[in-house]
């Protein structure tokens, strides 16, 4: 006979069994990070509602010096309530997206004044806060309180569709993942399962190229089995980033002011500092028309060169214009003076300045001085 049948090798369904190798391997291998409390302790709820809230966006080695930073000036969630927001933000520039810091600072308020500074331990009293949504409130749950919740972020999606072979495309394969994800949560440590599910996403199930070989949870791995790994998750054709494009105008005043423009309350970095330009738009604006927009009369330089930033929805291009001013000179009224201001650039250094702001400035001043 032949023995093509052996291709489906015996696999255990993932069980009691796949979770206590997980963990066990946890315990041996987990990251050391700065939020986590040593094995068998529970952690602060405050320092994991701040860590998860800065990790919802970005990675866990950009959010460490800022977890530390945020902890220094506020080691309460009752002192972060107390803070000026606008010191909140400007601790928070460099990690983006700044609605996370404005309901950062409002969700303190609430813990604080509504629950007596602390926060409540269920998932759906959670999800009522500012800023957190399912995830968050899922992980704190679990993770600072040993809720049986499951929370999936990319990493745990990653692994728990190779580990049961899950065909179905992300984002419509997300509830059936959690449903997995779910199936799996031990009730005795499911802080310690999901930052393990984590772990081993990172670290060991890469995106590229997973390690099943020293991996776990192998000996159940469906993925693993049918050498389907890499494929997995399988996701669904991505829209294309469409692109926009302006012009950017950094006035650099002789006693060492910029002039910066306060961004409207609502949407995109809304509320913050930005250099004035033109409209964000789908066509470029010819050279002759954003000349019109400039906001101080004055010569104005092209910096050589474009900057492109790219946000969740689009990407932006800029050309960055620079010119130096005497510190009489006056705005044009389409500069919106009463939204605009003179800022010391070494104010600007402290200041809630959104990073591409910061990457227009630092461009048109390395310019200026070259
Ligand atoms: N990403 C989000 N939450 C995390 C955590 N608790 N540990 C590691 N990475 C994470
Ligand atoms: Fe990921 Fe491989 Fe481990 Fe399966 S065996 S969970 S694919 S690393």
């Amino acid at each position: 006979m032949s023995t093509v049948a052996q291709k489906q090798l015996p696999l255990r369904p993932a069980g009691p069994a796949t979770v206590e190798r997980l963990l066990n391997w946890y315990d041996a291998e987990r990251r050391e990070l700065p939020w986590r409390s040593p094995p068998g302790k529970r952690a602060k709820p405050y320092h994991v509602w701040l860590s998860e809230i800065m990790l919802q966006q970005t990675t866990v080695k950009a959010v460490i010096p800022f977890y530390r930073d945020f902890l220094r000036r506020w080691p309460t969630v009752t002192k972060l309530a107390a803070a000026d927001l606008d010191d909140v933000l400007a601790a928070w520039a460099g990690l983006g997206y700044y609605t996370r810091a404005r309901n950062l600072h409002k969700c303190a308020r609430v813990v604080t004044e509504d629950y007596n500074g602390r926060f409540p331990k269920s998932e759906k009293e959670l999800l009522k806060l500012p800023g957190i949504g399912p995830y968050t409130a899922a992980a704190i749950a679990a993770i600072a309180f040993g809720e049986k919740a499951a929370p999936v972020d990319g990493n745990i999606e990653r692994v728990v569709a190779r580990l049961f072979a899950l065909q179905l495309p992300l984002p419509s394969a997300k509830p059936e993942i959690h449903r997995f994800a779910a199936s799996m949560v031990p009730g005795d440590r499911p802080g310690d399962f999901a930052q393990a599910m984590m772990d081993l996403g990172a670290t060991v199930c890469t995106p590229r190229s997973p390690s099943c070989l020293t991996c776990p949870l192998q000996p159940d791995c469906h993925a693993s089995a049918r050498g389907i790994a890499s494929e997995l998750p399988r996701k669904a054709p991505k829209p294309e980033r469409p692109n926009r494009h302006a012009h950017a105008f950094v006035a650099l005043r002789e006693d060492g002011c910029v002039l910066m423009r306060r961004r409207p309350p609502a949407g995109l970095l809304g509320g913050m500092l930005e250099v004035p330009s033109t409209d964000w738009l789908t066509a470029k604006t010819t050279l002759k028309k954003a000349l019109r927009t400039v906001p101080v009369a004055s010569e104005w330089w092209a910096v050589p060169g474009v900057i492109t930033h790219t946000f969740t929805h689009f990407r932006l291009h800029l050309q960055v214009h620079l010119a130096i001013v005497p510190v009489e000179s006056s705005l044009h009224l389409w500069a919106e003076p009463d939204r605009c201001s003179w800022i010391s650039r070494h104010k600007l250094e402290d200041a809630a300045v959104p990073s591409v702001m910061r990457k227009i400035l630092l461009h048109a001043l390395k310019n200026q001085e070259a």
